[in-house]
């Protein structure tokens, strides 16, 4: 079989491609670690009322951890529980969250949090927030007639 040599040429150029690619994820993943966020945390979706710290949502202060709040928020079709909840200036936050029915999306407007919340798993981002301010925290996922209406507010307060 004759290949032309233009042929031959994006033949290699395609695979050579393809290869850097693979190399390029393989030692993201396997060397530098690099995973999906929190892919690991599990919650039943059905008892999300009753197990911590989804029992309690808001802001609490945390002893002894990398950060110095734990913000737990739990979505369901079309809220975020708590609606309105107060930061201090500065402080550096875990914002811990899940869903009790469809996916949602959890999208702080103009910071780079920015998580998919979906039925069965936690997602946890750690931020300061290092702007006093009001923040709206919307859905941006579609979830249903009400997707547009879901939102929240965190207002970080000197
Ligand atoms: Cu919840 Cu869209």
């Amino acid at each position: 079989m004759h290949i032309h040599k233009f042929e031959k040429i994006w033949l290699i150029f395609g695979i050579t491609t393809l290869l850097v690619f693979l190399s390029v994820i393989g030692v993201s993943a396997f060397y530098l670690g690099n995973q999906p966020p929190s892919c690991l945390a599990t919650i039943n979706p059905e008892k999300v009322d009753t197990t911590a710290p989804f029992d309690k949502p808001g802001l609490k202060k945390v002893e002894g951890k990398e950060w110095d709040y734990e913000l737990v928020y739990v979505a369901s079709a079309f809220s975020f529980n708590p609606a309105k909840v107060e930061v201090p200036l500065g402080a550096k936050v875990k914002v811990i969250a899940t869903t009790k029915d469809v996916i949602h999306g959890f999208e702080v407007a103009g910071t780079n949090i920015n998580m998919m919340l979906e039925p069965g798993f936690i997602s946890e981002y750690v931020t300061t927030f290092d702007k006093a301010g009001d923040y709206l925290i919307v859905c941006n996922e579609y979830c249903g007639v009400g997707h547009h209406m879901m939102s929240s507010k965190i207002e970080v307060v000197e």
